[in-house]
């Protein structure tokens, strides 16, 4: 990257492009500019979640606009108003336009990266991570209580299965396929499932992000006071409730989104991830260059945990 202090220089950046294969191309925007409680990153890993491809086709990011919220990389101005992290450290951050070679970060948006954690493995946890930590905070996670995560071998599946194990909670972790089980008993889960299948036991907490059919059968193990936290909806299929399936003794399903600064717990994930109390698998690395076959993998289910792109050398 070009030095930070003299004339506005165009960073490279992916950015929405209804026309593309993938709707997204790699482009140039305009140098960021940093309000006082932001610091600027030169970026050196992305990582690219689910939701990236749905909000580049959507519209949710309009056309022109930079993709993507997990970021790493390294401060090279700090805060105008003195909050933050040095020029030097190096951040991980959730934030929108993520996919740029310099971004501008709330500092309440990021965490310092501690240095036994690789940037490539710290990437991988904003969005996924958070997901996983918050819904099942949200959820009344406690030793004890049977959990279901359907899209286990997924990025907010892997880190759920994690986190609620470290618990102390019996996790069951739901599948597409045998394949896309391996791994996970390793990292916590008690039982793996391909679908909801041979489950009969109720359950305490859901963890979806798969929705549709088997969204409506989780809802049937639900246990009396349990909670449904809807995290995703990647069948694409719709969930038919039959007749008084919501009729009986209370139990709640939630809608769920990251809505606030995820500095906080991207401290925790952190941590837990530099103790090697979290595992981040990678799944899928490569040049930001080959975006389009990262998206490819990742929307062919061939992707386990997590798919990084590098943007520079570190
Ligand atoms: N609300 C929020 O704030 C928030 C935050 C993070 C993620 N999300 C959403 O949560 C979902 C999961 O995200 P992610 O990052 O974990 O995605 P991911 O890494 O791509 O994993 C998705 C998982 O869904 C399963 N899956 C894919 N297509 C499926 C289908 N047709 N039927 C059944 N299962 C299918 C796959 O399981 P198998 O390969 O085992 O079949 C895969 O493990 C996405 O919908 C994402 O948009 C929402």
């Amino acid at each position: 990257m070009s030095p930070v202090e003299g004339e506005a220089m165009p960073v490279r950046a992916l950015v929405v492009d209804p026309s593309a294969p993938d709707a997204v191309r790699l482009s140039q925007v305009p140098e960021p500019e940093a309000g006082s409680g932001e610091v600027l990153v030169d970026v050196t890993h992305v990582s690219l979640n689910y939701g990236d491809l749905n909000d580049a086709r959507s519209g949710r990011v309009p056309a022109g606009a930079v993709l993507g919220s997990d970021a790493v990389g390294v401060v090279v101005r700090a805060a105008a108003d003195g909050s933050g992290p040095a020029v030097g450290s190096r951040v991980v951050a959730l934030t929108s336009g993520a996919f740029a070679e310099r971004v501008a970060v709330p500092v309440s948006a990021l965490a310092e990266v501690p240095k036994e954690l690789e940037p490539a493995r710290a990437v991988g946890l904003p969005v996924a991570g958070v997901a996983a930590l918050r819904s099942l905070r949200n959820a009344g996670l406690d030793a004890g209580k049977r959990v279901l995560i359907t899209g286990a071998s997924g990025g907010v599946g892997r880190f759920a299965v994690q986190l609620a194990a470290r618990a102390g909670a019996h996790v069951i972790a739901s599948v597409g396929s045998a394949a896309r089980g391996e791994g996970l008993g390793e990292i916590g889960a008690d039982e793996v499932l391909i679908g909801l299948d041979g489950l009969e036991e109720a359950v305490d907490i859901v963890v979806d992000g798969v929705g549709g059919p088997q969204l409506v059968a989780a809802w049937n193990l639900l246990a009396p006071g349990g909670s449904v936290q809807s995290v995703g909806w990647t069948s694409g299929e719709p969930a038919v409730f039959p007749p008084y399936a919501t009729v009986g003794p209370a139990k709640s399903l939630t809608s769920f989104v990251i809505d606030s600064p995820a500095g906080a717990d991207l401290a925790v994930l952190t941590e837990l991830a530099a103790q090697g109390d979290l595992a981040v698998e990678i799944g899928w690395q490569g040049s930001w260059e080959r975006f389009d076959e990262a998206a490819d993998a990742l929307r062919g289910r061939r992707v386990s945990g997590k798919a990084v792109l590098e943007v520079s050398p570190s």
